[in-house]
């Protein structure tokens, strides 16, 4: 009766002893979770904290080192609610590529780049933008430069305009056109680029609209290989940098071409000054330019990266047919190059028709049906259903002929990634 009343205490001691076991266990294992979430939560708001990141309240947030705060921005920067939107997410970019490391641009005093233009004459204009007049020039170094020469009337901060160079200072790709320096000088603003000798790419699509006539001496290979370094270099703003960089004015005119034709990825970024310069109202720059811009965006103002896509397939459709986006003079049902090619681009027979006759037929047909494919899917109305430009990318580089003869890195630029 004993030795049952013992068994019984020993059971129950056992019992006793695995139940505070397990409570401990627990108890513990409670705590660690807890010291976990802390770790986690303090890491975020560290990361947050270094990076600066805008909240979408009326108080700025801290400057970064050379840029003073942009005060005013919030309320100028507001035509939309997009386009605040979007300045969030380019002030943050910017912020972030702040913290990737210090990589200033020259100042440049008003005297100097009047002189290397030889005083902003006629003779050295190369363009004329939205902006102002791009000047032809060299700096004391022997360095070709291009002037951008911001005349636009409005009351562009300093501030801003600093905070958008060091956006533009920040973002380095082989595939973008870096800027090299900037004046900003008695109420005269400049940007000053790597000058780029065969200018826009639109230039040499439609020669005939310019002062040289003529037809497109583009080939297909140079189109195919120019298709991919547009399309590299807006991979670079949307997947490259985070939070990543939206164009918004992605066309052909802001493809620029060296000497040997290999394109860069202009004006990212100056989107943003003209929509600060429009004094509230809905800009021309705000919404791109007509016959770039996504459905999505033109109608609810709605802007993600895949409007930029969409802006690419119009370009990809600009090499492929050698048409201008909008053409009100062409015949009923063709003025709109989207809404004419779009039918076609997935017909093997269609593609055919739409094809530059400039190429004079010097194309593979296959690649042809393939780039046709490419730009079908960039300006298809559904967002969602764009590809991204990484995609885009991998879809173009087996097209791209003569890759050994690809640009060697420049000098003057950190490589995003090795060129392929
Ligand atoms: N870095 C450069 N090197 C050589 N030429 C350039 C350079 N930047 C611009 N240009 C020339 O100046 C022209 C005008 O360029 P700009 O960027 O001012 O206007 P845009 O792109 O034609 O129009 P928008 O202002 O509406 O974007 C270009 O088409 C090109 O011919
Ligand atoms: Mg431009």
């Amino acid at each position: 009766m004993a030795d049952g009343g013992d068994e019984y205490k020993r059971e129950e001691s056992v019992t006793l002893l695995v139940i505070v076991s397990l409570a401990a266990l627990s108890l513990l294992s409670l705590i660690a979770a807890f010291a976990y979430y802390c770790y986690i939560t303090r890491k975020v708001s560290r990361r947050l904290h270094s990076l600066h990141l805008p909240k979408r309240s009326s108080s700025p947030p801290p400057p970064p080192a050379r840029a003073p705060p942009r005060q005013q921005q919030q309320g100028k920067d507001s035509p939309s609610s997009n386009s605040a939107s979007d300045g969030a997410g380019a002030t943050a970019a910017a912020m972030s590529v702040v913290v990737a490391g210090e990589r200033g641009v020259q100042v440049f005093g008003y005297r100097q780049l009047h002189a290397a233009t030889g005083g902003f004459g006629r003779a050295h204009m190369v363009g004329q933008g939205s902006f102002g007049a791009v000047y032809r020039g060299v700096l004391p170094d022997g360095r070709k430069v291009a002037v951008k020469l911001m005349d636009r009337p409005g009351k562009q901060g300093e501030e801003e305009f600093e905070m958008e160079v060091e956006l533009l200072s920040r973002l380095r790709s082989p595939y973008l056109l870096g800027l090299i320096g900037h004046c900003s000088e008695g109420g005269h603003r400049l940007l000053v680029y790597e000058f780029m000798a065969n200018g826009g790419l639109q230039e040499h699509l439609y020669p005939n609209r310019g002062s040289c006539g003529g037809i497109s001496k583009l080939d297909w290979d140079t189109r195919m290989r120019i298709a991919l370094e547009a399309a590299k270099g807006l991979e670079y703003l949307h997947e490259r940098v985070n939070p990543p960089v939206i164009h918004r004015d992605f066309k052909s005119s802001n493809i620029l071409l060296d000497k040997d034709f290999h394109a860069r990825v202009s004006d990212f970024g100056l989107a943003k000054l003209g929509s600060d310069r429009a004094g509230g109202h809905v800009s021309t720059r705000v919404l791109g330019t007509q016959g770039y811009v996504a459905p999505e965006y033109a109608l609810t103002g709605h802007l993600t990266t895949k409007s930029d896509v969409y802006s690419y397939g119009v370009v990809l459709l600009e090499l492929l047919t050698g048409r201008v986006p909008v053409d009100m003079k062409r015949p009923p049902g063709e003025g709109v190059l989207v809404n004419w090619a779009l039918p076609m681009l997935t017909d093997r027979e269609k593609v055919v028709r739409i094809l530059d006759p400039a190429l004079e037929g010097q194309y593979s047909l296959k690649d042809a049906v393939q780039v046709a494919a490419i730009a079908a899917m960039c300006v298809q109305p559904e967002a969602d259903y764009r590809p991204l430009m990484a995609d885009v990318v991998q879809s173009l580089v087996p097209l791209v002929k003569n890759r050994s003869n690809q640009k060697a890195s420049n000098p003057n630029v950190q490589s995003s990634k090795p060129l392929d």
